[in-house]
């Protein structure tokens, strides 16, 4: 990966993108409810490619920050008592004094590369610019180029790479170090 050309993060034109994202009629995007885990549970197991499992995603939903992308037409009816079934995308992200850190982003595999992940993302950003939040990390598999170039197009700029980091399965079987992680910030211009 070179270098971008973007070093840093406007708040200014983040803010007008999310406008232009809430104008979009088809999506829309909330904090996650507690009733939105089978949803958020399912979509982890059929999308992400190394599922978290059920144990992981309870847990980002009682300590991180969390978002679900869900067809507008189904958001009409969501509450905790009759939560959305058909969650398109969910965001984890945690907090850590002035800086936030994505933990995971899916989108359901049926409807990738319509900009549902992009719209996820600028939400994080916008929240993390309005709890004065300095500096947003993450860090990814070093072969992940959809989402490297997904975060590279919203500014992010690679910092470093961990040799060997994460596992990868091949065959069923769990071997360690084959696989470098990316990692990535981004300034923000508050
Ligand atoms: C990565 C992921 C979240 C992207 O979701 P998405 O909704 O398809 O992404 P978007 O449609 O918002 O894409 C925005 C931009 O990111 C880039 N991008 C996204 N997926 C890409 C891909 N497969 N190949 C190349 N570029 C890609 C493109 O620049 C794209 O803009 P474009 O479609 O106008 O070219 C999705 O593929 C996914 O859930 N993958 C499995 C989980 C994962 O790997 N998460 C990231 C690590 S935490």
């Amino acid at each position: 990966m070179g270098s971008h050309a973007v070093l840093s993060f406007s708040l200014t034109s983040l803010t007008a993108n999310l406008a232009l994202n809430f104008m979009t009629p088809s999506v829309f995007i909330r904090q996650a409810l507690a009733s939105d885990l089978p949803s958020i549970i399912r979509l982890d197991a059929l999308s992400n490619p190394y599922p978290w499992g059920e144990a992981l995603v309870v847990d980002a939903l009682q300590t991180r920050r969390n978002w679900v992308i869900e067809p507008a037409s189904e958001s009409v009816n969501a509450s905790a008592n009759s939560p959305v079934e058909n969650v398109l995308g969910w965001l984890t992200a945690s907090a850590i004094f002035d800086q936030s850190e994505l933990e995971l982003i899916v989108i359901d595999s049926a409807v990738r590369r319509q900009g549902l992940a992009r719209k996820l993302m600028i939400v994080w950003l916008e929240a993390a610019a309005q709890q004065g939040a300095c500096e947003l990390l993450l860090e990814v598999r070093e072969s992940n180029l959809g989402a490297i170039c997904l975060y590279e197009s919203l500014g992010f700029e690679l910092v470093g790479r961990r040799k060997n980091y994460y596992q990868i399965e091949k065959k069923g079987q769990i071997e360690q170090g084959h696989e470098a992680a990316c990692l990535f910030t981004l300034k923000m211009n508050v």
